[in-house]
């Protein structure tokens, strides 16, 4: 791993606790325009001081994120699918030479292992880590879930580790029974995606087992944008994630500012 590949994960996963708080908005790339983040730039801006990276597409950065952004940037660069197609037949979006322009920290794809076009995806994976490897860029594999995969650790312990035996810097996955299991099988970080929409205490919860069970931290979207409060939630889950904070303190957090319904 290079000097500098070392250094953009740094930015990212915070040295001094080994974790990150990453905030994911790069859903629109097959979800079109998805609820809480119709408007992007207002979305996305009040939230930016308290993730230590921001996840999306370079159509988003470009559009609906200042140059002034202190967030480190980690650009997804698979797609070419939609909600309503195949989704696992994924390719790479944007090229290296482009990332480095974006001045990102890291890039990201998806991986489908066990889906229609696994091969496909993975092979994206390798050739993404050797133009990372030559730039000094580390590799975000995500392992997306088709719809009639079961999210246990049998299954995401495969997916992780087929991704870091492939180069990945580190790996995005879900939370499940056993996780210990996914965590102490992949010789990377691992990070969890939030998923659907939950109550925000259940929310915090799952962000509270993840890391106590060796997450390396969160890569949250729906269950921060979709609050009824994104900002407090996502202080709330920076809490948990970054100062070890219990589920009833980051619930407070995330209660102040709520408006309380008579
Ligand atoms: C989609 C992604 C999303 O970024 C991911 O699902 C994280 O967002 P959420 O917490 O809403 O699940 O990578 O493939």
């Amino acid at each position: 791993m290079s000097w500098g590949l070392k250094n953009r994960l740094a930015r990212i996963i915070r040295p001094e606790t080994g974790r990150a708080v990453m905030l994911a908005v790069d859903h629109g790339y097959f979800l079109g325009p998805t609820s809480g983040l119709e408007d992007a730039r207002t979305a996305i801006e009040p939230l930016t001081p308290y993730a230590d990276a921001l996840m999306l597409t370079r159509g988003v950065l470009r559009s609906s994120v200042g140059t002034g952004v202190g967030a480190p940037i980690v650009l997804r660069v698979s797609g070419g699918t939609s909600i309503l197609s195949e989704l696992s037949n994924e390719g790479i979006t944007a090229s290296m030479e482009d990332a480095i322009r974006l001045n990102v920290s890291a890039v990201a794809l998806s991986i489908f292992v066990g889906a229609e076009h696994e091969r496909q995806t993975l092979l994206s994976l390798t050739q993404l880590v050797d133009e990372g490897e030559r730039y000094g860029i580390p590799v975000l594999a995500v392992t997306a879930v088709g719809r009639d995969m079961v999210r246990d650790a049998r299954y995401l312990s495969l997916a992780c580790r087929i991704a870091a035996e492939l180069g990945a810097s580190f790996v995005k996955t879900y939370y499940c029974d056993d996780f210990e299991r996914v965590v102490e099988t992949c010789p990377v970080p691992v990070v969890i995606a939030g998923g659907k929409k939950l109550p925000e205490r259940e929310a915090l919860e799952l962000a509270h087992d993840a890391v106590v069970h060796g997450a390396a931290g969160v890569d949250m979207g729906r269950n921060i944008f979709q609050s009824d409060n994104p900002v407090g939630m996502i202080r709330a889950v920076r809490a948990v994630v970054q100062d070890n904070a219990s589920v009833d303190d980051a619930f407070a957090l995330y209660q102040e500012g709520v408006t309380v319904q008579a």
